[in-house]
């Protein structure tokens, strides 16, 4: 049955991530499960929804805001309990969730292969807002010279003006109110002057970078190459195993750009906007 859940128990968590490795197992590729998010859930609201058959999870979904307006859902069902209606039950008691949010979009994150996924999301009016390729890097990333003039530091409080203007600048959106918080933004400068800004996180033995832009001025001369590949070092020699990052399937220029760094795509999402 349903289960509504404020903060996540360490057996919580780890029959998520059982739940997790049977659905791969299963159906390939990977899912969409922030597990940053999820071990460091306030425990304040509800923000996951668990459905649990004795002791055995066998549905999850969790509710994510990345600090945005826009608040994204994502889920899965073991794959020896499906067609059972407990993917539905999830998704209307998530949707349910976010109503009592301030929020400004909901979008469901439905893997491009599951037919189910799709049916879900139109079945609750959901209309195909946009679609991203999850790309890992499993090895050492292709070398890059590294240009001395460009460097990379930890963002502090006085960046927050700079790198909100990159962002607006870069992605062509007005950043959320919280976006420029993030203490794990780093600032790319060159020459002392800031051209850039990118978030990477640890999780686990996996690496993830977010929010990767360089001012429009400055694209297209190397910055963002060379920026990625010492990211991508650093992560390894940090025991990050894999990287991995997302990027909208129209964003041809960032995609050539990880692929040609060695990153290769593991799965294709499309985010419903419900
Ligand atoms: C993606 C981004 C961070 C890359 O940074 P960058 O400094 O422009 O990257 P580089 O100069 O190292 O260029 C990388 C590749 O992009 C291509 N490219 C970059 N700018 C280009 C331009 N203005 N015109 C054509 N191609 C361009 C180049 O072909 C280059 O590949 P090559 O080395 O094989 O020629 C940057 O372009 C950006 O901020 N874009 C807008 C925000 C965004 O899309 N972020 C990524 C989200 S996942």
């Amino acid at each position: 049955m349903v289960t509504l859940s404020a903060g996540l128990s360490p057996a919580a968590l780890q029959a998520i991530a059982d739940l997790e490795h049977r659905v791969v197992a299963a159906d390939g590729g990977r899912l969409k499960l922030e597990w940053n998010a999820l071990r460091h859930r306030s425990g304040e609201a509800v923000e996951d929804v668990l459905w649990w058959d004795g002791d055995r999870l066998l549905g999850f979904l969790g509710v994510y805001s990345h600090g945005a307006p826009t608040l994204e859902l994502a889920g899965m069902v073991d794959p020896e309990a499906r067609g059972r209606g407990i993917g539905a039950a999830l998704l209307n008691a998530g949707l349910q969730l976010c109503k009592d949010r301030e929020h400004g979009s909901i979008l469901l994150v439905v893997p491009r292969s599951s037919a189910a996924g799709r049916a879900l999301a139109e079945r609750q009016g959901g209309r195909l807002d946009h679609s991203e390729h999850a790309l890992e890097l499993l090895g050492d990333p292709v070398e890059v010279a590294a240009d001395p003039r460009v460097t990379l530091r930890a963002a502090a409080e006085a960046d927050r003006p700079a790198v909100r203007e990159l962002m607006r600048l870069g992605f062509g959106w007005e950043p959320p109110a919280s976006a420029d918080r993030d203490p794990h933004t780093l600032v790319i400068e060159q020459d002392g002057r800031p051209v850039g800004a990118v978030r990477l996180l640890r999780e686990g033995d996996r690496a993830g970078i977010y929010g990767f832009v360089v001012h429009p001025d400055q694209q297209g001369r190397g910055i963002g190459r060379d920026v990625l590949h010492r990211l991508c070092r650093t992560a390894r020699a940090e025991g990050a195993d894999v990287v991995h990052l997302e990027v909208e399937t129209d964003n041809d220029r960032a995609l050539h750009l990880y692929t040609s760094i060695g990153f290769q795509p593991v799965i294709t999402e499309d985010y419903y906007a419900l």
